[in-house]
């Protein structure tokens, strides 16, 4: 499955989609559109670049960042599915679940007429997914490359009892460096501070960054900017369907202990995660569908 050949002559679009093997068994997707480039990996469904033309690349992606079957990718848009963070009832399943590090099958792809490209992608399941997630389920996540990124995970329960669902698009973004830059519009929401033991908390004005930053804001508006004064823009975030967003940067130690980031590698980034997470997962009843979606963009005012 996936192998680039096949995914040329099932898939390939002249000049707007094509498919290469970016190292041993792992395919991508390179999508060229009048807007903007992007390359999506098939496992994971894991969008690796988005840059829109004339721009420095939205999202980060890690100089070490490992490409290899079921190894999670440091950096682009990592699906977190269907739990965020640890599993609660099993610390051995994966933390943010097994959504990353699978192979997802393209279903369709699509040059639309106004110029943007559509990729829509399936997780396959398979017996060690079962073992983890027992629920009858769909999951898909649909990707659309044009003036904007848009990435939607609709997961459908296909089953007759309803199941609790946590999710995060854990999206990296480029900055030109954490210490100046600050996230805006989770001014006066709560949230769970967990490099201070989970403790509940306000967020009074804008985000700043001086160190470890691990927090997921509650009853979010679904719009949120990052404001760069070095790279002179901001990227705006906008969402649906999520009602949690997570703020992530693990400073100098715990970036030096992950052993991905690279040397000062948490200064080109930061994570804002479109997410229903803590108590803000879903409960999806039987036959229902939910779609979370966040479409990112840069708009051309300067950090204020
Ligand atoms: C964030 C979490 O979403 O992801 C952090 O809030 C976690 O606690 C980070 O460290 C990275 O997770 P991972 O599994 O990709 O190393």
């Amino acid at each position: 499955m996936n192998e680039p050949q096949d995914m040329n002559r099932r898939f390939g679009i002249p000049g707007c989609l094509s498919f290469e093997e970016m190292a041993d068994g792992f395919t991508v997707a390179r999508v060229t559109t009048p807007f903007a480039t992007a390359t999506v990996a098939l496992q994971g469904a894991h969008v690796t670049a988005y840059e829109p033309k004339g721009q420095a690349s939205v999202i980060w992606l890690s100089k070490l960042a490992k490409f290899a079957p079921g190894k999670s990718i440091r950096g682009g848009v990592p699906v977190c599915w269907p739990w965020f963070g640890p599993h609660a009832g099993n610390p051995q399943f994966p933390g943010h679940g097994f959504a990353r590090t699978v192979p997802w099958r393209l279903v369709e792809a699509k040059a639309l007429p106004d110029g943007r490209v559509r990729l829509e992608f399936e997780l396959v399941e398979t017996e060690a997914t079962r073992a983890q997630w027992p629920h009858a389920s769909v999951v898909r996540n649909i990707v659309t490359v044009g003036q904007e990124l848009e990435v939607e995970l609709a997961t459908t329960n296909t089953g007759s009892v309803p199941f609790q669902l946590g999710q995060a698009l854990h999206t990296y973004f480029t900055v030109g460096d954490i210490r100046r830059a600050t996230v805006a519009g989770l001014e006066g929401c709560e949230y769970l501070d967990k490099v201070d033991g989970g403790k509940r908390k306000r967020q009074e004005g804008p985000v700043v960054f001086s160190r470890e930053t691990d927090r997921i804001y509650l009853g979010t508006r679904g719009c949120c900017g990052i404001l760069d004064p070095v790279l002179d823009r901001t990227i705006l975030i906008t969402s649906t369907g999520s009602r949690s967003t997570v703020v992530w940067n693990p400073w100098i130690e715990k970036a030096e202990k992950m052993g991905d980031f690279g040397p000062d590698g948490h200064l080109g980034m930061v994570c804002v995660e479109t997410a229903n997470a803590a108590e803000d997962v879903i409960t999806l009843a039987p036959g229902a569908t939910h779609r979370m979606a966040a479409q990112y963009r840069v708009v051309a005012a300067p950090a204020g």
